[in-house]
Formats: C-alpha cells, structure tokens, sequence
C-alpha cells in the first residue's frame, strides 16, 4: 500500500511538471492582447471584451513569399503573438518559411515550442539533434505534402534539396515560441562571449573564433 502512495504521488509530480513545462490552458474564451497596457504578467494583458473584434484574430499575407536575399536563403514569416493578438494565452502560433535552392534554416532551437512542419512546395532535408549525451542527428528529406515534427527545445534545421524554390508551413504549441540561432547566439552575442571560452568549447585557435565573431 504504502509502495502504491509513493508511485502514485511520483505520478502526480511527473504529471505537475508536465503541466507546468507548458503554457496554462486559458480560463477565458480569450486574452486578446493590448500590448500598451502597462500590467506586466506572463505573457500580455487582456484588452477589454467589448473592444475585441475579429481583425484581433486574423493575419493577410501568408500566400506572399518572404524575401529570401541573405546569406541563409531562406525567410521565416511569422504569426505569433506580435502579429495577431487573439493568440494571446492560446499557447499556438505559426510561420511560413521560403528557400532558395540550397537555402537553409540554419540550426536553431525554440525555447518554448514544439513544431509540426509541412512541405507545401519543394522538397526539404530536414533534421533534429538529440539532447546529450546521444547528440544524434535525426534526418529526413520531405517531398510535398510530407510532414516531420521538431521536438520543444532540439536544435533543428531545413535545407532545400530541390532544384526550385521551397515553401513550408509550421504550426508551434506557444504564442510566443522564441527562437535562438545557434551560430548568431554564439558568435554573435552582445558583448562578445570570450573568445578563450569558444576556443576551448570547439577545441579551434582564437583566431577561428575571432573570425567567426567578427562575421556575426
Ligand atoms: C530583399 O532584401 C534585400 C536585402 O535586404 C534588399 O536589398 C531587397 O531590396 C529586398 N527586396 C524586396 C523586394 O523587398
Ligand atoms: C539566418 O536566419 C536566422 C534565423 O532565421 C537569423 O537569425 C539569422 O540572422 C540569419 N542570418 C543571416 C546571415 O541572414
Ligand atoms: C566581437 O568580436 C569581433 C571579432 O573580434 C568584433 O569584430 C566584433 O565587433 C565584436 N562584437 C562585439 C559586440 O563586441
């Protein structure tokens, strides 16, 4: 019996932090958002119902193609929070990405998302790295219509394998899913992180590591 209490109440604390690991469901039909309250609470304030209205819960645009002309050839548009604040509290979001021939998503992680991806266009490598110690690479090439999934938090990437450009759509469990590149987030941070620690961490001379800050 007392063996029965303590797998139930380690089920109920397994169970607490799965529900505290992700957005809370909402306890209203809605939030919208009013980003110039001044009330600072997790996530954004609730304007009043009686000033909500449906361009609060809507997005134009999404059939356009994001300008692919950067070094990565490829462009993220996103619908999140910022861009319609009827997502506010709903705990979901999406993008549309474009890529030229070749372009990528370069490695990245969401802090707050998991991600669920479709081809609509082209064809896409896609893959995700495991956390440690395993570090293995899960890889895939997607053809139109195929769909792959991006677990909360692994570092994960595209790249358009076609001969044309590429178009995909993704859906994110959070309103606000965040996103660190790795690279920028590494080389390019604001200061600098010391070069002698990058020096060690990827085992290279300073000099690599000064070159690589001073391309991000
Ligand atoms: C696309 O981005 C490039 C680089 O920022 C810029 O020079 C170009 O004018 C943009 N093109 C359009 C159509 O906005
Ligand atoms: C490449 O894409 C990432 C993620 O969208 C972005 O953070 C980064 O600034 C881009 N890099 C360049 C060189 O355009
Ligand atoms: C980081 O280091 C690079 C290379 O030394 C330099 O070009 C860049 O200006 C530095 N950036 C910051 C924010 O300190």
């Amino acid at each position: 019996m007392a063996k029965f209490i303590i797998l139930l109440s380690l089920v109920g604390l397994y169970f607490g932090f799965l529900a505290f690991a992700f957005e809370p469901s909402p306890l209203q039909d809605f939030c919208v958002a009013d980003p110039s309250s001044s009330a600072k609470v997790n996530g954004l304030a609730c304007k009043s119902p009686a000033l909500v209205e449906a361009n609060d819960f809507s997005f134009s645009g999404l059939h356009l193609p994001g300008n692919t002309s950067n070094p990565n050839g490829s462009k993220v548009t996103p619908v999140s929070v910022a861009q319609v604040p009827g997502l506010n509290t709903l705990g979901i979001s999406m993008v549309r990405i474009d890529y030229v021939p070749w372009g990528i998503n370069p490695p990245h992680t969401h802090p707050r998302a998991t991600e669920i991806l479709t081809v609509i266009e082209g064809s896409l490598q896609v893959g995700f790295v495991t956390s440690n110690p395993g570090n293995s690479l899960v890889t895939k090439t997607l053809q139109k219509g195929d769909v792959f999934v991006f677990p909360v938090g692994l570092i994960h990437f595209q790249r358009n394998m076609g001969t044309g450009n590429a178009v995909a759509i993704a859906g994110l469990s959070s309103q606000n899913p965040g996103v660190i590149t790795i690279a920028n987030a590494v080389f390019g941070s604001n200061p600098n992180l010391s070069s002698d620690i990058l020096a060690k961490a990827f085992q290279v001379d300073k000099s690599v590591v000064d070159q690589l800050q001073a391309k991000f």
